[in-house]
């Protein structure tokens, strides 16, 4: 079926989002008042440029950087990866070493692997034991689940005081702080680059994403490489999706948005389903007692798309309902309720034991969340085959696992 069909039939069969982007199929804010096809220009007179804006586009970002005053703001059009990987680059020109805290997003690791840095995977609770002069420290918070790093402006804080540099990967963030009853933005952490994902959380389209930062020289530096890594065509509707995201920010309202939260939870309760609240109130991880990858099957059988399933559970990103949304929420406490089993589905099976023992030579990465199962360099054990084996069995894509396949197999005809 071509993609468009495919499109089509999900719309027909009025699938119900759980997952990002943050409009949810339309149903939250206006985003097609605003993304219309005859608006997609090019950089014709009066559109300015984005590599080097100067009028409308300018004018975006200092409406952008009002979210924080004293950070600096751009409108992306090539998600936070590109935020990412460009000011690793810009960073590579000050800094001598990258400390990567926790688990981290994929485009850190291909950021830092692109540059040849050294870098050094570090626990949160190591940080102190760290020198960061002369060093990048690279935080991901909220992680894909929601949770966040408690007390991180002491930790940027800290690296500030230590001559060191700190991005916060806060691609899962854009909404936070949006009213006083959500946890705070990481623009208030003071970290020298911050990084959303508006198309995730907020109504925007995707790859929306807004870099900040707080230092001119590094702004720049940055600019001189998303003007090398970003399309020279940017989409003006995704930039004008930027700008209705951020209105939809400045002006939001959450009263609905905790009653329906309230009201859901209970409903899943009644339903057997526990819904386990994270530090952000827009994520929930559900359970079942028939475990969460045949909860997130029936779940889809009956037309409910979730955001990413794991051993932890089914994780929902919440719409952010208002007065007026579209979103089917009567419909979806009805399909709550009459939810009935899934059928087992085949997992597409790739028989991986070549591999145990071998350097993987890729990185192994489940996608979502995208976060590196096992990193190349690194060894591939039988711990790592049996997960990637439940993975499977259990529907979750995994990338690289046939780079390294083809590798080794290779390697055996020499
Ligand atoms: C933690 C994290 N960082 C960065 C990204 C990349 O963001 P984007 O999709 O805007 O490129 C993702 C995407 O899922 C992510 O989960």
């Amino acid at each position: 079926m071509s993609l468009i069909n495919k499109l089509q039939v999900l719309h027909n069969k009025n699938a119900i989002s759980m997952h990002v982007p943050g409009h949810k199929n339309n149903t939250i804010g206006k985003l097609s008042d605003v993304v219309k096809a005859n608006h997609d220009l090019t950089e014709i007179p009066g559109l300015d440029d984005l590599h080097e804006p100067v009028e409308v586009l300018n004018e975006l970002n200092s409406m952008l950087a009002e979210k924080s005053p004293g950070y600096t703001a751009q409108a992306m059009v090539n998600g936070t990866t590109n935020g990412i990987i460009c000011s690793i680059y810009a960073v590579s020109e000050m800094v001598g070493h990258y400390y990567i805290i926790g688990d981290a997003h994929k485009s850190v690791y291909h950021g830092v692997s692109l540059v040849n840095a050294d870098y050094t995977v570090i626990d949160l609770n190591e940080i102190y034991d760290i020198n960061p002069e002369n060093s990048c420290v690279i935080f991901t918070s909220p992680d894909y689940t929601g949770s966040l790093i408690k007390g991180i402006s002491e930790y940027v804080d800290y690296v500030r005081r230590n001559k060191g540099i700190s991005i916060i990967d806060a691609a899962h963030g854009a909404h936070l702080s949006v009213t006083e009853n959500f946890k705070e933005s990481l623009l208030s952490s003071g970290a020298d680059v911050v990084i959303e994902s508006y198309h995730k959380m907020l109504p925007a389209l995707t790859m929306a994403s807004v870099l900040f930062t707080k230092e001119d020289n590094l702004h720049q530096r940055i600019m001189h490489y998303i003007n090398q890594f970003e399309t020279s065509s940017p989409s003006y509707l995704v930039l004008a999706s930027i700008e209705y995201a951020q209105q939809f920010y400045n002006s939001y309202d959450d009263r609905l948005f905790f009653e329906k939260r309230a009201e859901l939870i209970q409903h899943l309760k009644k339903s057997g389903i526990d819904a386990a609240e994270q530090d952000d109130p827009a994520k929930l991880i559900l359970n079942a007692p028939d475990g969460a990858f045949n909860l997130e099957r029936s779940l889809r059988k009956s037309g409910i798309y979730s955001e990413m399933v794991t051993d932890e559970g089914v994780l929902w990103c919440l719409p952010l309902w208002h007065e007026g949304d579209s979103y089917p929420f009567t419909e979806l406490l009805e399909r709550i309720e009459n939810l009935t089993a899934a059928d087992e589905e085949e997992g597409t099976f790739i028989n991986t034991d070549i591999l145990e023992g071998r350097i993987c030579v890729e990185n192994i990465v489940p996608y979502p969340p995208g976060v590196p199962l096992v990193l190349k360099g690194n060894m591939i054990t039988r711990d790592v085959i049996k997960r990637i084996k439940h993975c499977q069995v259990n529907h979750v894509k995994i990338e690289g696992i046939q780079y390294n396949i083809h590798y080794y197999m290779n390697e055996a005809e020499k």
